[in-house]
């Protein structure tokens, strides 16, 4: 039996009240009555309904139970409605009951009140275990399906994605060899060149295709999100714009997680663009970490969760089933493919978590990202103790035409200690070798628009400078075609690379001089 029972009690006559009281104290009720005498008092409570049950008299002097009744159930409250009368014939017990009473009781037999307490409270309590069960199931239903939808988009993204990829290797390296074959002066390589920038381009939605569809490997470490974020921050913010806040809440002992590094990147990386596309009139954008301890998961053990949110647009409740599908954007032609989201969706299945969105529209959005914890807290920081192996102080020629690449990269190079000199293509980077600049390694994107990677290395070549090469390469499709050059000094890096594999091929270039 519940213990305390919080009552709406509707009776004029003090004397008739202490019997209701009493007959239900005795029965074992710890009662806080709040006792009401007429409509306005009664309204008031309604207003703001903290009771599991009204009990009201039938006829008072200006007000009557029925009428209560009415109101009551006229605002949808669920609540157990006892109606309690000296003179109810079987007429007016008929219609309360019509009317939505739960039961009546005569003021003769008030020892019937405890016994018809018990059932109409029992009897609520099960109704609102029903309605749970109900909206729990709603819930789970709605979360299979979308689940469904996903894993059925995600297999026609990842067949078609796979089949352009091959596509894509014959058209870069045919083109490629092409415009290798033809003197560089030659009116056809603009034509080429701009074939060779859109595929270039198609190979990178290709990309992102495939990390939606899963079907991208992971290198998978254990990792202090805090750290990853904290290298993060500096280059977002100049990515971000001024206008825009960018804070960073770490929490403390974070829970370590075993994730792909450059794939957490990603997901940060498209929400904040999201969150400032959101902001176009500037605001603010947080990104937090928290532990969620075993016992609010749900799930098999810690979890630690991830954060953005903004003080943006928000999203419409009409969009936002739909935005992790690929290819829906609400952005102007040319802004956004609609492959962000998909893409962070697919990265965090990849990794056995979970994403949520909270959003408001006119407030903002929260994206909240959830990993599965890998043990205990990491307090100092593993990554930057490997990466100090592979330290140097030589100067990068680093060429790379994506600009969010770009930057990361050449944060990577400066932590690693060398000093950076930028190209955003390849045209750019062969002028800065041709010119004499003292470059004691170059970094080079192999699929650049105006001139590729490769053409840069094969120009100094040719032109007798033997500076050591590392070549980044998105895909093994993008050297279809080309044959590793013969000598010391050239090596490849597979984008997207974990900051210490570019490390260790940085001085393994170097050391091989
Ligand atoms: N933080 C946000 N605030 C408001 N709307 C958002 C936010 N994040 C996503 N959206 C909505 O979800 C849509 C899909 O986002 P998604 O990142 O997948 O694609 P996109 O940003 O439009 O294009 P892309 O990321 O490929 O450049 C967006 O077009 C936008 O309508
Ligand atoms: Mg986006």
């Amino acid at each position: 039996m519940q213990s305390t029972l919080r009552l709406l009690l509707l009776e004029d006559t003090p004397l008739d009240a202490e019997l209701t009281l009493a007959a239900l104290e005795e029965a074992g009720y710890t009662v806080q009555p709040q006792l009401v005498g007429d409509r306005a008092a009664f309204l008031r409570q309604l207003d703001a309904p903290a009771f599991d049950l009204i009990i009201a008299d039938y006829s008072l002097p200006a007000f009557d139970g029925l009428t209560a009744l009415r109101l009551t159930r006229d605002r949808a409250l669920d609540i157990p409605f006892i109606l309690l009368s000296g003179t109810v014939g079987e007429e007016l017990a008929i219609e309360s009951l019509k009317a939505g009473a739960t039961d009546y009781v005569m003021k003769q037999r008030i020892d019937r009140l405890a016994p018809v307490v018990q059932r109409a409270l029992r009897e609520a309590r099960q109704r609102d275990e029903q309605r749970q069960a109900a909206s729990e199931r709603r819930r789970l239903e709605e979360q299979l399906q979308r689940a469904q939808r996903m894993e059925v988009v995600g297999r026609l993204a990842g067949g078609i994605a796979h089949d352009f990829n091959n596509l894509l290797s014959v058209i870069i390296g045919n083109v490629q060899m092409a415009r290798l074959d033809l003197p560089a002066g030659d009116g056809v390589q603009l034509y080429l060149a701009d074939v060779e920038s859109a595929a270039g381009r198609a190979a990178r939605l290709t990309r992102q295709l495939l990390a939606f569809s899963r079907r991208q490997s992971l290198e998978q470490h254990v990792v202090n999100l805090n750290d990853l974020l904290g290298d993060m921050i500096k280059m977002l913010r100049p990515l971000i714009g001024e206008d825009i806040d960018v804070r960073l809440h770490p929490a403390g002992d974070l829970l370590p997680v075993f994730v792909d590094a450059a794939q957490i990147e990603q997901v940060v990386m498209n929400l904040a663009l999201n969150a400032r596309d959101a902001m176009a009139a500037g605001g603010r954008l947080a990104i937090e970490t928290a532990n969620v301890p075993q016992e609010h998961t749900g799930v098999g053990g810690p979890l630690v969760r991830l954060t953005v949110s903004d003080t943006g647009s928000g999203i419409g409740e009409a969009l936002l089933p739909h935005i992790f599908e690929p290819f829906f954007t609400t952005k102007e032609e040319g802004k956004g493919t609609g492959l962000g989201l998909a893409v962070v969706y697919g990265i965090i299945q990849q990794h056995n978590g979970q994403i949520e969105v909270e959003s408001r529209e006119g407030v903002g959005t929260a994206f909240h990202v959830y990993l599965p914890a890998a043990g205990t807290p990491v307090t100092t920081t593993g990554r930057d103790e490997s990466l100090a192996l592979y330290r140097g102080s030589e100067t990068v020629l680093l060429a790379e035409d994506e600009p969010l690449v770009r930057e990361m990269t050449r944060s990577a190079l400066v932590r690693f200690g060398y000093s950076v000199e930028l190209a955003s293509d390849g045209r750019e980077a062969l002028q800065k070798v041709l010119s004499g600049a003292p470059f004691d390694l170059l970094l080079l994107d192999v699929v650049m628009p105006s001139m590729g990677g490769w053409e840069v290395f094969e120009r100094t070549r040719a032109a007798n400078i033997h500076t050591p090469v590392v070549f980044m390469t998105g895909h093994s499709a993008e050297l279809a075609g080309h044959r590793v050059p013969p000598g010391p000094g050239v090596l490849f890096v597979q984008k997207p690379f974990r900051l210490d594999d570019l490390g260790r091929e940085l001085r393994r270039a170097l050391e091989q001089r």
